[in-house]
């Protein structure tokens, strides 16, 4: 990726120009938050699409405010220096976006009081995350994070740790992807992204309170749930053999997108092939996000 362009100190150069010490209170605490968006190629239209934007960059200087990093930018500023990366870089694929905020100082002492705040935003093609069209996936025995020891909602660099953990866990015995369990056992996300179950119609996922990142893609699944397939959305707490009794399980993220969970704890789900649901909200979700639904173009900012 060396012949990319990024955004590193408020211009946008080769990343072969980049250098980052290896003091960085961000490489050595994980002081740190991150995005990460997605823009979606449409290829009659020889258009990019970048995918609730404005959405992304909101959530991450909430994030930033929690974490006290302040970067001198608005939503509207972000937005509109990553459309320009994008044009520079002149990717006419499926695009992942990563900016980072995080602590640059380099001293000795994990402080958040440090001044020296930071943005770098990179970008890549990324097709499938997993290079997989349904999953086989475990729970896995580290519990989530809590939001009041490391809260998920702000997109840490150091809760990614959490999420290895688990990754590392489950993918060795030969699973897709884990699942987290919250610390009273109820049903969370997986290491990057929401969870859902349909159950008897319905479709459920766990809430807020329950220590997740509430998930843009999540947002967007609801809203197609409830718009285009009159489906009843409910946010509750779920447990753990709720998950086996489901009727289909998938996850939603922008990596993730929106993929279908045939097996948890190599108990098949429904009839152990991808639901009626979840192949519909996901061929909705793909339909949106190049654009083709005019209903939605309000999440899609054309690069070019
Ligand atoms: C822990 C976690 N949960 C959920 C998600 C899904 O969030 P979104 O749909 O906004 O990408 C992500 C990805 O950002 C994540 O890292």
């Amino acid at each position: 990726m060396n012949n990319s362009y990024v955004v590193y100190n408020d211009k946008i150069v080769p990343e072969s120009e980049v250098s980052i010490s290896i003091r960085s209170k961000a490489f050595n605490y994980g002081l740190g938050c991150f995005e990460g968006i997605r823009a979606y190629y449409n290829k009659s239209e020889d258009q990019l699409y970048a995918f609730r934007l404005d959405d992304h960059y909101t959530r991450l200087l909430q994030s930033c405010k929690a974490l006290n990093i302040q970067i001198p930018y608005t939503v509207q500023e972000l937005s509109k220096i990553t459309l320009e990366l994008l044009r520079k870089n002149n990717f006419k694929t499926t695009t992942y976006i990563r900016p980072l905020a995080y602590k640059g100082g380099e001293g000795i002492g994990p402080t958040l009081a440090d001044d020296d705040n930071r943005l770098v935003i990179y970008c890549q093609p990324l097709e499938s995350y997993t290079g997989k069209t349904e999953l086989k996936v475990a729970i896995t025995s580290w519990q989530r994070l809590e939001d009041n020891m490391l809260p998920p909602r702000t997109k840490a660099t150091a809760a990614y740790l959490n999420s290895a953990l688990a990754s590392l866990e489950v993918t060795s015995k030969g699973y897709d992807e884990a699942i987290f369990l919250t610390n009273n056992g109820h049903v969370c996300e997986g290491p990057g992204e929401n969870l859902f179950i349909v159950k008897k119609g319905k479709l459920i996922t766990p809430p807020p309170s329950d220590n997740i990142l509430e998930g843009i893609t999540r947002e967007t699944v609801i809203e197609l749930a409830r718009e285009e397939l009159g489906i009843e959305v409910v946010e509750r707490s779920i447990s753990r053999t709720e998950l086996y009794a489901s009727d289909e399980v998938f996850f939603s993220g922008t990596a993730m997108e929106v993929t279908p969970v045939i097996e948890v704890d190599d108990r098949i789900i429904g009839d152990g092939t991808k639901g009626e649901v979840s192949t519909k909200i996901k061929d909705l979700f793909f339909d949106i996000t190049t654009n083709n639904n005019p209903k939605y173009s309000k999440y899609c900012t054309p690069v070019y």
